[in-house]
């Protein structure tokens, strides 16, 4: 004899993502009325920790957000001067993730009490991990400061820190009490990362949104000069394509194996890998989604006048478009890898057309090595 009980708890998880500029001068309300947004009449401890590059190319950062403190007294209590974690993938390991947690712990910041993260993915990630996992979860608002965090890694449910040899071994699903998107901040990026940040754009654009699309190659002269009108227009589309894909793509927490954001990354994981990560994330991406369009070509799929406009687009922007790491013998390696990635069966997405990604099981060897010969 045996019974159980169905358990079946239904969740909603509900974040705003803000969008605006100057976000620490003194009259600017968002901060102060995102923190307010579910107890208006508190006055709310927060801290603020800092990537160590942000702080670098913005020396004033701490003293505003110690002046923005101040200036709303009423509503922000600053437990501590900011601080900073290591930029870059120099953040997400288990030494930095102790050591705020630490910190965290020795201020006393509970479940109500607001870590402010300001930075790019990677420190995103860490302080996000370190926030998840503090008394189970303590309120978390992110402030990304580079293109791809702002459209991408800093709006979404995941964080995590690197272990074990592995990229994003140990992290958690937890969803953000808020993000603050300042375009500000992209001011002093360097002229790789502005640009590396805007693959993942093309990527979504590819799979979901030709519309958007047509616009990229219409505004690639403005984004490849950074105007910022049009790169905030870009951060904000992809921001909301990838908002509108956690809450309506049945799979919030990534349990299937259909991955359609992951277009073009399985070969840009292992091309990161292979070049010792010289070529940045959303560089290889767009080396990746080259391969696997000319894949869809090859496989018949794919028309040879997308396959051209999506190859231009990304030359337009500044994107490579091959390398030849795409020779090496172990790129293939990066499928296995990607299965696991997964971890379950191998589903990549594919383009049958301009903003459209349809799931592929059965991905042939060689087709792909079709594919890398015609990029070599
Ligand atoms: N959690 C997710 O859903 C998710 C999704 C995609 C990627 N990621 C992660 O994001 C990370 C990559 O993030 P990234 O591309 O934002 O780069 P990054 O965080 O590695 O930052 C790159 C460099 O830029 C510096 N920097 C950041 N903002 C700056 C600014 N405004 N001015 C000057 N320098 C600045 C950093 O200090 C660092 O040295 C990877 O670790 C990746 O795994 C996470
Ligand atoms: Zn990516």
């Amino acid at each position: 004899m045996s019974s159980h009980i169905l358990q079946r708890v239904p969740l909603v998880l509900e974040y705003p993502v803000a969008f605006t500029r100057g976000l620490f001068d003194a009259d600017n309300p968002t901060l102060v009325e995102i923190l307010a947004r579910r107890e208006p009449d508190r006055r709310h401890r927060a801290v603020a920790v800092v990537d160590a590059g942000v702080a670098a190319a913005w020396p004033h950062l701490a003293g505003s957000i110690e002046a923005y403190a101040a200036r709303h007294a009423d509503r922000i209590e600053l437990l501590a001067p900011p601080w900073t974690v290591p930029g870059g993938e120099a953040a997400k390991t288990a030494a930095v993730l102790d050591d705020l947690v630490g910190r965290l712990a020795a201020l006393r910041v509970d479940r109500h009490a607001f870590a402010i993260a300001i930075g790019g993915g990677a420190a995103l990630d860490v302080i996000g991990f370190a926030a998840a996992t503090l008394h189970r979860g303590v309120r978390l608002v992110r402030v990304p400061t580079t293109v791809l965090a702002q459209n991408d890694a800093g709006v979404g449910v995941k964080n995590g820190i690197n272990a074990h040899g592995a990229k994003n071994f140990l992290g958690a699903f937890a969803a953000p009490f808020a993000v603050i998107d300042d375009s500000s901040f992209l001011a002093t990026l360097g002229a790789r990362d502005r640009v590396a940040g805007m693959a993942e754009a093309v990527k979504v654009a590819l799979v979901r949104d030709p519309e958007f699309f047509a616009w990229l190659e219409d505004s690639a002269g403005a984004l490849a000069a950074f105007e910022l009108p049009a790169v905030e227009r870009l951060v904000r589309r992809c921001a909301e394509l990838h908002l509108a894909h956690i809450a309506g793509g049945g799979d919030p927490f990534e349990q299937g194996n259909a991955r359609p954001l992951d277009y073009g990354h399985w070969a840009a994981h292992k091309l990161e890998l292979l070049t010792q990560h010289e070529l940045r994330h959303g560089e290889a991406v767009a080396i990746g989604m080259v391969l696997d369009a000319r894949y869809a070509v090859e496989a018949g799929l794919l028309d040879e006048t997308s396959y051209a406009r999506i190859v231009a687009l990304l030359a337009r922007l500044g994107l490579p478009t091959r390398h030849d790491a795409l020779r090496s013998p172990a790129l293939l390696d990066g499928l296995a890898d990607f299965r696991e990635h997964l971890g379950g069966d191998l589903t990549i997405t594919l383009l049958s057309a301009i903003g459209r990604g349809v799931d592929c099981r059965d991905v042939r060897d060689d087709l792909v090595h079709r594919a890398i010969a015609y990029l070599a």
